[in-house]
């Protein structure tokens, strides 16, 4: 399988990987550049657990052909946090609401709440819903995901 170089900014520091060709975004994150915050699980698109920023919109990490990367910008969970390690607005009110649940669905729930939040710093609890239904969560609840993205905007507590 042939491999290519490919460059691109990863949480504001520019990386350069050599990918095989078939090798999908979320598996040349964890398995070759060691950020393994965002997980996989269907590997189809469909459970929103690899979700990442990609120039700014969300993406399955799993459909992301990571021969396409080159110039591209990238954000994971570990970007979210400032670089001193203080948690960013979205990640306290997961935590204070009680969104934070489970390892494997949370990195994708707050990546996808932080595009949500970039794209519409005020989204109606409709919106809300209706854009987090990508991020599957199998065993508990979207309350305190609701809760926490409402939190977060500034609309309630
Ligand atoms: S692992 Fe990518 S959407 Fe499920
Ligand atoms: S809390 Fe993560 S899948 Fe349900």
């Amino acid at each position: 399988m042939s491999e290519h170089a490919v460059e691109f900014r990863l949480n504001g520091r520019p990386v350069r990987v050599l990918v095989e060709a078939s090798a999908s975004l979320v598996e040349v994150l964890r398995d070759q550049i060691g950020l393994t915050g965002t997980k996989l699980g269907c590997g189809a698109g469909v459970c929103g657990v690899c979700s990442v920023i990609v120039d700014g919109s969300l993406q399955t990490a799993c459909l992301v052909p990571a021969v396409h990367l080159d110039g591209t910008s990238v954000s994971t969970i570990e970007g979210v946090a400032d670089a001193d390690g203080s948690l960013a607005p979205i990640q306290r009110a997961f935590i204070e609401q009680g969104g934070f649940q489970c390892g494997i669905c949370t990195p994708g729930q707050v990546m996808a709440a932080t595009a949500l939040l970039r794209e519409r710093p005020n989204p109606s609890e409709d919106e809300i819903v209706d854009w987090m239904k990508g991020s599957l969560c199998r065993c508990t609840g979207y309350y305190g995901i609701v809760r926490a993205v409402q939190a977060a905007s500034g609309e309630g507590r």
